[in-house]
């Protein structure tokens, strides 16, 4: 089949990829010139393991292409994947502008009897605006399919060729057999329902695990004040069949481009459909404010940041990512500037940038390796689940006879190893 992907993120770039080696010819575009003269060179403009491989490899086969020109890529697509972004503002309510613009820009082109299917997460209210766009501009026949994408950013590749379910948000017999037969190599269960539920799947799915994160969160607070152990709670929970402890490690919350905005954006919908107790907004609200709770907590238990020197490692919102999108270390980093610590940051990926406007910006540096980072500080704290960071021999960075802390706000190390490494001890929900 011809596919066109429109919109070259994690997943417009992923997706296009494992298309395309299916034997699909795939067109990859972005209305980005810079990002696709990278793309174009084999380089994919963000980290991600696996994809610049398997982009590169389907280059040379010569069955994926990218550009910015919709007349190149449009024209002679069977199926128009639309991957485009969708903004959420603080409301919560989406900026759509990016989908609508692509749906002004497509329809012209599309040949008769094309599927354009919306892979971007979008309200279910929306759908009927992007519809109407698409037959507004378009100059044949076409149809039109939802399909939400559930890949996580670390393991996009995988995740899109062993995907746990496919979800075809169609009624049409039609659509629905092309788009079956187009996904039978993936020999995963497909789901079938409305457009308008396909997307909620995606919104609930979301939501039911930033829900069930922010669950363990809650309890890991209580933990700490009851004299329990939030871990050993995870492990007697997890063995009811019905529960499990898997994805279940608590934080200072989670982050990334997705959970915090689609979350969001459930906040906002329920709110304009005046529905009352609005769980998905006290959801947000309660994850924006637990880093600041938390490191009044630390601060209580280290004595004070004022004149402390801080590593803190992960600067990324998970491992194996270089995306910092409302990462743990966006809020610690100014909160512990604004304490008076000076800070060293540390990831293997990403960069943290800090604000010439925020109050002691010039107590921050990022540091080259995890040694500069922590060599003398007074308190590590590490963020972020990194493997460099879980293999690293800190004993190696203590000092003799000082006092230095040791924040492992992940729960990923032992506290009487790190306690033989010569660091005090603090962890979440203990
Ligand atoms: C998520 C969904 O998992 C994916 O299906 C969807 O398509 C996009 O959003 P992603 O944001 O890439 O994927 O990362 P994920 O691994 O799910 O983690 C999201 C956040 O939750 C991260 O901040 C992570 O650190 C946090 N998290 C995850 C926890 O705090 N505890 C956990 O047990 C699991």
């Amino acid at each position: 089949m011809n596919i066109a992907v429109i919109g070259t993120g994690f997943v417009g770039v992923t997706t296009a990829a494992v298309y395309a080696s299916h034997g699909h010819a795939v067109y990859g575009l972005d209305i980005d010139e810079a990002k696709i003269a990278a793309l174009k060179e084999g380089t994919v403009p963000f980290f991600e393991p696996d994809l610049e491989e398997l982009l590169q490899e389907q280059q040379q086969e010569r069955r994926l292409h990218f550009t910015t020109s919709y007349t190149v890529a449009v024209p002679d697509a069977d199926i128009v994947m639309i991957a485009v972004g969708t903004p959420s503002k603080q409301s919560g309510e989406i900026n759509d502008s990016y989908v609508v613009s692509a749906c002004e820009s497509v329809a012209p082109l599309l040949k008769t009897g094309a599927i354009v299917v919306i892979k971007s997460t979008v309200p279910p209210v929306l759908l009927e605006k992007f519809r109407a766009t698409l037959q507004e501009h378009a100059q044949t026949e076409f149809y039109f399919a939802t399909m939400p994408e559930f890949l996580k950013e670390g393991t996009a590749v995988a995740d899109t060729q062993h995907p746990d379910r496919i979800v075809i948000g169609s009624t049409d017999a039609a659509v629905v057999e092309v788009l079956e037969k187009l996904h039978e190599p993936f020999a995963a269960p497909l789901v079938v329902v409305s457009p308008e539920s396909a997307q909620m799947i995606k919104y609930a799915s979301n939501s039911y695990l930033a829900q069930r994160i922010t669950f363990i969160n809650q309890i890991s607070d209580v933990c700490e004040k009851v004299g329990a152990d939030v871990d050993e709670v995870i492990g007697g929970m997890g063995l009811d069949k019905r529960i499990g402890s898997h994805y279940w490690y608590p934080g200072l919350g989670y982050g990334g481009s997705c959970f915090p905005k689609d979350v969001r954006e459930l906040g906002h919908m329920a709110e304009e459909l005046h529905l009352d107790h609005n769980l998905f907004a006290w959801t947000t609200s309660y994850n924006q404010t637990r880093p600041a709770l938390k490191l009044q907590d630390f601060e209580n238990q280290v004595g004070g940041w004022e004149g402390m020197t801080v590593a803190v490692l992960g600067l990324s919102f998970k491992p194996n990512t270089d995306d910092t999108r409302e990462a743990p270390a966006q809020s610690v980093i100014p909160f512990l500037l604004d304490h008076g610590a000076t800070v060293r940051g540390y990831d293997p990926k990403a960069k943290h940038a800090v604000s010439q406007t925020q109050k002691n910006a010039a107590h921050y540096r990022q540091s080259p390796t995890i040694e500069k980072a922590c060599q003398g500080a007074d308190c590590i704290m590490v963020l972020i689940e990194w493997p460099e960071f879980l293999q690293f021999d800190f004993s190696s960075v203590a000092v003799a006879e000082t006092e230095q802390f040791f924040i492992d706000a992940r729960n990923q190390f032992d506290p009487e190893q790190v306690g033989d490494w010569g660091f005090t001890y603090i962890g979440i929900g203990k």
